[in-house]
């Protein structure tokens, strides 16, 4: 007679449990993604099963319907190959302290969501929940919308924090600068004013702010708010979510042998598109058994994309193509303020992730609309995004030809020329 779990099944739940973040998974099922159709679950071994389970409600349609052909399978409840393998790819290669597990989430802000909650849940477990309490954000930063992680989410705090966090919640996060060269001797005074014996974690976007006007952070700065964050046991939480996947030049927004963070969230570009976040986390921070789950973490169609997109990347970023984007930014960038500094305050950025911030608030939103309008006039526009209070950010795909690049800057420059006619 056959044994169930079959072998294949057996070399999958090993690395599940060593790669993949503890959950509410509790069946012994690995399916086989491709082979699984409508009502009957086929494992990896090739043993049947009809589905009675449905991922609690979301195969309505069974597996791989053909009005759709979407493979399901969601983590909750049993292992996910496509899953797994992301997990250990993952778990593998990001500058997180090893051995390191991964959690699949929906986006940045679950992702951040999630990560607190794996700090808080040691504490829990550690004893230490009512004393460790409090987390140390950086002003200007953007963690997600949602309620738990809005107390790091500084960034225009009046329309997005204010309104809705709650007094408790702010009295327990202290908000420091963004550790930049400027704010070097801020950070050291504010941090000799606290004590910080009450703080569970940090949440920090490294290498780069993004929704908060792209700043980029000082190497010798965050390796100073590092080590004396890491001294007192504060869990590091870095945010990659906008500036990894090769946006910063460097697969998980930094790439320094003296940075291994606790945690670490992605999103955004991790699933090319597709809906995702991660946690990847040392596995001292797992959870126990029920703790955290959710239904569509993991799923084949968005980890397949995710594995591919991260090959790509790699790619990319390996072959110095991010580099040559940043040189074209950089360049071109610097030079226009240097031509228009009645309406330039200032050039930052880092890899493919570049703001320039002008004058006021109202010069950047009417620059916005003279480089759409341009598709008019010239056949062709820019599409920008805003961030901060009155920059632009500039964000192209990191796989944008030469070419096309240069005629972006060619045609920036020539909103700019429009702007500076309207503004004298
Ligand atoms: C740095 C950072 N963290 C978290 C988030 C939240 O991600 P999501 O919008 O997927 O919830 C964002 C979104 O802009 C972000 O830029």
């Amino acid at each position: 007679m056959k044994e169930f779990p079959g072998p294949d099944a057996r070399m999958w739940l090993a690395k599940n449990k060593k790669y993949y973040a503890t959950n509410t998974q509790t069946s012994l099922i690995v399916p086989d993604e491709e082979k699984s159709h409508l009502s009957v679950i086929v494992d990896v071994d090739g043993f049947q099963f009809i589905d009675l389970k449905c991922g609690a409600g979301v195969s309505n349609l069974g597996h791989q319907h053909k009005s759709t052909n979407i493979r399901h399978f969601e983590h909750h409840d049993g292992p996910v190959p496509s899953a797994i393998e992301f997990a250990e790819i993952l778990a593998e290669t990001a500058p997180v302290k090893k051995p390191a597990k991964v959690f699949f989430c929906n986006s940045g802000a679950e992702a951040n969501e999630a990560a607190r909650k794996a700090c808080q849940a040691f504490r829990f477990h550690d004893g230490e929940r009512y004393s460790r309490n409090k987390a140390i954000y950086c002003v200007n930063g953007f963690a997600g919308r949602t309620m738990g992680v809005l107390s790091a989410t500084t960034s225009k705090a009046k329309v997005q924090r204010d309104p809705f966090i709650t007094d408790e919640e702010l009295a327990r996060s202290i908000y420091i600068p963004y550790p930049t060269k400027e704010n070097s001797r801020q950070i050291i005074d504010t941090l000799r004013g606290l004590d910080l014996r009450w703080v569970d974690r940090n949440l920090i976007e490294l290498f780069c702010q993004g929704e908060g006007g792209i700043i980029p952070a000082d190497e010798e700065t965050v390796r100073y708010l590092y080590d004396e964050l890491q001294k007192m046991g504060i869990f590091w939480i870095t945010d990659a979510v906008q500036c990894g996947m090769g946006r910063t030049g460097s697969l998980f927004g930094y790439d320094f042998s003296w940075l291994e963070s606790d945690l670490l969230t992605m999103g955004k570009a991790l699933g090319d598109g597709l809906p995702i976040g991660a946690v990847i986390f040392n596995a001292n921070l797992d959870w126990r058994p029920g703790e955290h789950s959710n239904t569509f973490g993991g799923n084949p169609t968005v980890m397949r994309a995710g594995i591919s997109a991260f090959f790509e990347i790699k790619r990319l970023v390996e072959s110095g193509e991010v580099k040559k984007v940043e040189q074209v930014l950089r360049d071109w960038l610097h030079f226009f303020a240097a031509g228009h500094r009645d309406l330039i305050t200032e050039v930052r950025g880092i890899g493919a992730m570049w703001a320039v911030e002008f004058a006021t608030p109202e010069m950047r939103n009417r620059f916005r609309e003279v480089a759409e309008n341009m598709t008019v006039s010239h056949g062709m526009g820019l599409a920008l995004l805003g961030c901060g209070e009155k920059a632009v950010r500039i964000m192209p795909p990191l796989n944008i030809g030469l070419v096309e690049l240069k005629a972006a800057m060619y045609l920036f420059g020539l909103a700019l020329e429009d702007l500076s006619r309207v503004t004298s």
